[in-house]
């Protein structure tokens, strides 16, 4: 199993790789790229630890490398937000980024599962499907928005605010990655119930969860520990997807045929080639077929962008 890392040099990449060299499967590879001159520094770093996974740097000049044979890349790079900033606003500067990356993977591992974690996320999972259509390689089961950090902040506020076993609650979170585009389903939550008033407060703590990290960093970024510590786990489902495990089912903003927008985020099941199965969400509560309605509008924009961008 190769993983490449791309942007492995910032917050959310060193994080990340330092999970995966704790996590991976003994006898992988795990491949860091960045055009931060520190990459081969970070994996140094890394390859101190005593795991049987290799770790190895890539400088900007070296993506080919960093990526022929990977079986997964994951991509944090990009520009973070600051304080007053929407994910909307990274558009412009980390667009052209996501292509470029994207057109490496293309050229050296047309095979790999992509999880795209650069923002916005709603947009630029667009832009590398885009890339892969243009060089007629695309198939929508390999490519992935991660949308696992709106998981695990929902299942982390749940368990305070309820007082349950954190490792007990499971939480679906469907639609995008931005805003009130990410929608958790707190009707569908075993073993816990909401009122009214919880849902209406706690349905926007999680859509804002962002923000209440970029404030409380004040200038200093967004989310990178727990984003790193999501993405491994996402990464981790799909490592057993691909390795044939059974009943593998992980949230993710995915393209979807005759579904709610072109890309939503549904629970789908994961095998040798990505998504074996886009799953159903299920029923709704009122609310939550509001919130999902009132959101699609956002959505849609989201990706429009990201075609336009392409199509330019
Ligand atoms: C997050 O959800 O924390 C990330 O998408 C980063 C951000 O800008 O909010």
């Amino acid at each position: 199993m190769k993983v490449a890392v791309l942007g492995a040099a910032g917050g959310i990449g060193q994080a990340l790789s330092l999970l995966l060299k704790t996590q991976l499967p003994a006898g992988s590879e795990l491949s860091l790229y960045d055009v931060a001159p520190v990459v081969p520094g970070v994996a140094v770093d890394l390859s101190h630890i005593p795991t049987a996974v290799k770790v190895e740097g890539f400088g900007k000049d070296d993506l080919d490398q960093a990526l022929t044979g990977a079986d997964i890349v994951i991509i944090p790079a990009g520009m973070p937000r600051k304080p007053g900033m929407d994910r909307a606003d990274l558009f412009n500067v980390n667009a052209s980024i996501i292509q470029t990356l994207a057109e490496g993977i293309v050229k050296n591992c047309p095979k790999a599962l992509v999880g795209v974690i650069t923002n916005p996320v709603n947009g630029t999972v667009p832009i590398v499907a885009e890339v892969f259509k243009k060089a007629g390689t695309y198939e929508a089961s390999r490519v992935f928005g991660v949308t696992t950090l709106d998981v695990i902040r929902s299942e982390a506020f749940i368990a305070e605010l309820k007082g349950v076993d954190v490792a007990s609650v499971k939480v679906p979170v469907i639609g995008g990655h931005s805003g009130t585009t990410i929608l958790p389903l707190l009707s569908q939550v075993e073993g816990v119930e909401f009122t009214e008033e919880e849902v209406a407060s706690l349905t926007p703590r999680i859509q804002n969860a962002g923000t209440e990290v970029v404030n409380a960093k004040a200038g200093g970024g967004s989310a990178t520990l727990s984003m790193g510590a999501a993405a491994a786990r996402f990464t981790q489902s799909l490592v057993k997807g691909l390795q044939g495990e059974e009943g593998v089912v992980d949230y993710a903003y995915v393209a979807v045929e005759n579904g709610d927008a072109a890309y939503f985020a549904h629970p789908v099941r994961l095998g040798k080639n990505g998504v074996e199965e886009i799953l159903s969400y299920g029923e709704l509560s009122a609310f939550e077929e509001k919130a999902k309605n009132d959101m699609l509008e956002t959505l849609n924009k989201d990706i429009q962008e990201g075609f336009d961008f392409i199509n330019k």
